[in-house]
């Protein structure tokens, strides 16, 4: 059976752009539909595919799913809409895709059809995502209320709307129809916390391949290369390993950049006697990975280079070593920032008392971000770190970063914090992992590159 250009269920196509499922087994998907089901109660699920977008005029970017629609359904073409009604005795779920039509699909590839729908997707009905504009509204009726994110697809969300205003008419008679709209995070973003086996298995794929693009390019570096020659090195790699994509804009930062949070132009060479910061990861069967290593580009850091880099590489080790079922997890970020006042007081840059400076938060100017975001099907996760005014507590089966840094932008020595801090102007080093939290404690999933100076000044290799 073929879907979207791809055997549905197969590995062709390692790279991962189109193939239905992406590897994943039916039941994965079938199992959170299940689960959703039971949150949803007398509710409806609208699940909207991603928009096709553009850059330049027409020119389309390469698709790439939507990460809700995906995790529900494993279906990958656009112009598709998954419907779930908890409420519903029949068509309890309903998957609107793409009509066959062999015009557009000489353009832009085959197209499923809704026919096979059911029986590959597992879902009770396919339509054609035509019939979309007429139904809804009507398959809405009976839902006590709907879960659809505003704001996003406006001619959906007429739909949802003009289901919301007849159901107000009606249901004063009838006392039917959806009578509020919440968010389909409230459900699908706790599911997806909590990765299952399967996802993790996507996971440890996405984060392998980014640690061997990592590795296998890192010799490369020396003065004079381009940010972009080694930011089209480790692309190629992780495609040729079987990535779809970088998972998020990749970073090459050299000098002064590495102090740019989101810098992305790499567009300058790389000088001797500077610190270059990579952050880039692999996106495997829709999961990302995410890592960051700041290398000396001669192969050798120098004493100033070397003493910021062992305070960071100090709070990552400490950051991680926190992770654990039942810490909060903003006791990770805590136990990185303590482990980074610590290391500001030892190289003079901050002066005081450890505690007085750790509740100012004495740290932000050099340390302006957080330890840690959830890794998934985006890089920036879904799931609050906050619930009810607490912290989170870490679960097995969760996945975060931990990337500390600290930055010297020459912007922070116009500000008097910055004074001691002068030895070290220019340097920006972070350093980041992803880590899964397991039964009894945590497994890095990026352990196989390393992050101790010695071993990074041989990664370089000079
Ligand atoms: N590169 C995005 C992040 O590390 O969060
Ligand atoms: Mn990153
Ligand atoms: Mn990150």
């Amino acid at each position: 059976m073929r879907a979207g250009g791809t055997e549905v269920n197969g590995e062709e196509g390692s790279g991962g752009e189109g193939g239905a499922f992406q590897g994943f087994p039916a039941e994965a998907f079938r199992q959170r539909r299940a689960r959703v089901f039971e949150a949803l109660g007398d509710g409806a699920m609208v699940l909207p595919a991603a928009s096709v977008l553009h850059r330049a005029g027409d020119s389309e970017l390469r698709y790439r799913p939507d990460s809700e629609l995906f995790y529900l359904t494993g279906f990958v073409e656009p112009d598709a809409l998954l419907l779930l009604r908890g409420f519903a005795d029949e068509a309890r779920s309903v998957l609107f895709v793409r009509p066959r039509d062999a015009k557009a699909e000489l353009w832009t590839g085959s197209r499923l059809g809704p026919d096979p729908v059911p029986s590959i997707f597992g879902v009770e009905e396919g339509r054609s995502i035509e019939q979309l504009w007429d139904s809804l509204p009507g398959l809405l009726t009976g839902a006590d209320r709907v879960f659809y994110r505003l704001g996003v697809h406006p001619r959906i969300e007429s739909l949802v709307v003009a289901a919301l205003r007849t159901a107000r008419l009606r249901g004063a008679r009838r006392g039917t129809g959806p009578r509020g709209v919440e968010d389909p995070g409230e459900i699908l973003d706790e599911l997806r916390l909590r990765k299952d086996p399967w996802e993790l298995e996507a996971l440890r794929e996405a984060t392998a391949i980014t640690v061997s693009g990592f590795r296998n390019v890192l010799p490369r570096i020396e003065p004079g290369l381009g940010e972009w020659e080694l930011e089209a090195e480790l692309e190629a790699a992780f495609r040729r390993e079987g990535a779809a994509a970088p998972s998020f804009a990749t970073i090459v930062g050299s000098g002064a950049n590495a102090c740019v949070l989101h810098y992305t132009d790499n567009g300058r060479r790389m000088r001797d006697g500077e610190l270059v910061l990579i952050d880039a990861g692999a996106e495997r069967r829709m999961y990302a990975g995410d890592v960051t290593r700041t290398l000396p580009v001669s192969g050798v850091f120098s004493p100033e280079q070397a003493d910021v880099y062992r305070v960071v590489e100090r709070a990552r080790r400490e950051a991680v070593a926190a992770i654990a079922p039942g810490v909060p997890v903003a006791d990770v970020h805590q136990r990185a920032v303590r482990s980074l006042i610590e290391g500001l007081l030892g190289l003079g840059v901050l002066s005081g008392d450890p505690e007085e400076l750790i509740e100012k938060g004495a740290q932000a100017p050099y340390f302006p971000h957080r330890t840690c975001h959830w890794l998934g099907l985006n890089t920036h996760d879904v799931g609050d770190y906050v619930r009810e005014g607490e912290s989170r507590i870490l679960e097995p089966g969760m996945v975060l970063t931990v990337e500390p840094g600290l930055y010297f932008p020459s912007s922070l020595f116009d500000d008097p914090l910055g004074g001691s801090a002068e030895a070290f102007a220019g340097i920006g080093v972070r350093i980041e992992d992803d880590v899964l939290v397991s039964e009894h404690g945590r497994e890095v999933l990026t352990k196989d590159l390393p992050t101790g100076v010695e071993e990074i000044e041989k990664l370089v290799g000079r």
